[in-house]
């Protein structure tokens, strides 16, 4: 029984292979319309969340599997002091699959440890995302033709944002990656990212605090919300929530084949009028959102694809 709880998990020819099979499924949906008849997906989130939920409520509904959880911890047994430990073995008795989303680092493999069902990191805090890392590789794939020899360049809370963690270190395995860490002083990068991942894979990056600047050299923007809910203080936040806003003005620098990725919720780092430029690709990523998962649903539940 394999689990999904950082993007590293995967191989890169498994990876390969999930995106295979993410483009099959968005090409030919109606065959997988009964794949995963009889199955269930648990979702437990602790957390608020509207497309990771969502998403993989969809994927698997689209399967012709069921779905059953809880969308917050008040809701939940969590509320009268269960732990996350107790409530992944009730929740193996009630469904064959689960995505977990956790306040805490490494929740997601507390659970894992006791599961026997497949877990599905949601989102550990301000560790990882795998699941929105597979989403963004097959959006750049899908967009580029490659995940090698690109320019992506990261604005934003890099400091707080587990997207931009997993999906550095999703990238990395492949050549020709080269990184623009574009935040103010306070959101860089952990230095255990900058020390043990990039600097120890020798992976070509640079950091600055001028987006403008850094427009013109980008394959991939990747824009990042400041993370509202992980400062310890308010003050700080408004301080910093507007750092970056990517505006139509800021377009003009950029080639005519650069992308804008999102993770997403926007608050205000991207103006709507950037909506409608066709770089615009952050409501493209959110589809691949439910491809991907559709796809990783079918492999940790080794359902073989149908014909
Ligand atoms: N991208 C993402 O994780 O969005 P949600 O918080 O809405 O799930």
């Amino acid at each position: 029984m394999r689990h999904l709880i950082s993007p590293l998990d995967f191989s890169v020819s498994e990876i390969e292979s999930l995106l295979t099979l993410a483009s099959d499924i968005e090409k030919n949906r109606p065959k997988y319309a009964h794949a995963c008849d009889g199955k269930k997906l648990a979702t437990l989130f602790y957390e608020p969340s509207t497309r990771t939920r969502l998403s993989f409520e969809s994927a698997m509904l689209s399967l012709g599997g069921s779905v059953l959880g809880f969308s917050s911890a008040d809701s939940s047994s969590a509320s009268k002091g269960e732990s996350v430990s107790d409530t992944i073995q009730v929740i193996s008795c009630y469904a064959d699959i689960c995505a977990i989303r956790h306040p805490k680092e490494g929740a997601a493999l507390v659970a894992a440890s006791k599961s026997s069902i497949p877990v599905i990191n949601a989102g550990d805090g301000g560790h990882q995302h795998p699941t929105q890392t597979l989403t963004d590789l097959l959006t750049i794939h899908s967009l580029k033709g490659r995940l090698g020899g690109l320019t992506v360049g990261l604005c934003g809370d890099l400091k707080f944002g587990r997207t931009v963690h997993s999906l550095i270190h999703a990238l990395i395995r492949y050549c020709g990656i080269r990184f623009v860490l574009i935040s103010p002083p306070e959101l860089r990068i952990p230095d255990y990212i900058r020390e043990n991942v990039l600097d120890a894979a020798g992976i070509e990056y640079r950091e600055t605090t001028n987006l403008e600047d850094a427009m013109e050299e980008l394959d991939i923007l990747y824009m990042t919300r400041v993370q509202k809910e992980r400062f310890f203080n308010e003050e700080d936040y408004i301080r910093m929530k507007d750092c970056y806003i990517l505006d139509a003005e800021k377009m003009k620098n950029a080639k005519p084949d650069m992308f804008v990725l999102h993770p997403l919720p926007r608050v205000n780092e991207i103006s709507v009028e950037v909506d409608d430029d066709p770089r615009a690709a952050y409501f493209r990523q959110v589809q691949y959102g439910v491809y991907i998962r559709m796809a990783l649903i079918l492999t940790l539940l080794e359902v073989n694809c149908p014909c």
